[in-house]
């Protein structure tokens, strides 16, 4: 049974969370890329789900996020979008589909929103993807930015390392925030940043700022599922809080299965036709 606190069941617009921004409520946001999870998480009283390109690494076993490709994002946010009523549904564009050019971004973010029926998208960059930004946006599809740790990046950074400690890194990140909130992005995802930086960008934009390991001094917070389920057992960054070890409850049911099936305890007499 769910014991949040969220007790407004309306749909949950990208102007409902700026007004939220506005009058200091946070925003919880969390990944899904499956009917089943999503539906628990919006039972849940979720804000924001996230169809993330993390779902390379914990649906496909990938090392980056790289290598998932636009029609497997499509999938995962179908299958989300089944299983949502109230939370806003936000796709990754995936890597390669919006950075070369602008004409190529916009068809891409016109096929998730048309066959996946998510309700925006969200990419990495900022002054270097501007004109991507832009040509989505004037076709009235809603983007949330994401700075700081890029992980379709990871090539050219070469680490997972936090990032814009350096001073001339931060005023870059700053002004690309600014240029985002500027040319119409409803919000904007900071990843793995000093969380003092974090806090000055949430307290110069009016959008909403989320963040993931960036303090809290940011309007709301994102998680990865697995991640803070204790299904993925192999990522303890300094951020992550896990709020269970479905791992070892995992491994438990199935070894319990096991056994029953091994040992002909399973299945009994009434659980037979
Ligand atoms: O893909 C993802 O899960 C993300 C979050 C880490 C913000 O982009």
């Amino acid at each position: 049974m769910s014991t949040n606190t969220v007790d407004d069941k309306r749909k949950v617009t990208t102007m409902r969370l700026t007004e939220m921004k506005a009058r200091g409520e946070k925003i919880a946001m969390l990944t899904a890329y499956d009917y089943s999870m999503a539906k628990l998480i919006d039972e849940a009283g979720m804000d924001v789900i996230l169809v993330g390109d993390s779902a390379s690494n914990v649906m496909a076993g990938n090392i980056t996020t790289l290598p998932i490709t636009l029609d497997q994002m499509i999938y995962h946010a179908k299958s989300v979008i089944k299983g949502v009523r109230r939370a806003l549904v936000v796709c990754d564009m995936p890597f390669g589909t919006y950075q070369g050019n602008s004409k190529e971004a916009l068809a891409s973010a016109i096929r998730i929103m048309k066959e996946s029926h998510a309700e925006a998208v969200k990419m990495e960059g900022g002054a270097e993807i501007r004109e991507s930004i832009e040509r989505i946006l004037c076709a009235g599809i809603p983007v949330m930015g994401h700075l700081g740790l890029t992980p379709q990046s990871i090539n050219k950074f070469g680490t997972y390392a936090v990032r814009a400690k350096e001073e001339a890194e931060a005023e870059k990140l700053l002004a690309d925030a600014h240029l985002l909130e500027e040319i119409g992005c409803f919000a904007i995802v900071l990843e793995k940043i000093p969380a003092a930086l974090a806090a000055r960008v949430a307290s110069e934009l009016t959008i909403p700022v989320i963040g993931i390991g960036a303090g809290g001094g940011v309007d709301g917070q994102v998680l990865v599922m697995h991640d803070m389920l204790g299904i993925n057992q192999g990522f303890s960054p300094k951020f992550l809080r896990r709020y269970a070890d479905l791992s070892t409850v995992i491994n438990s049911a199935v070894s319990r299965y096991i056994d029953d099936v091994k040992t002909a305890d399973f299945p009994n007499a009434s659980e037979q036709y």
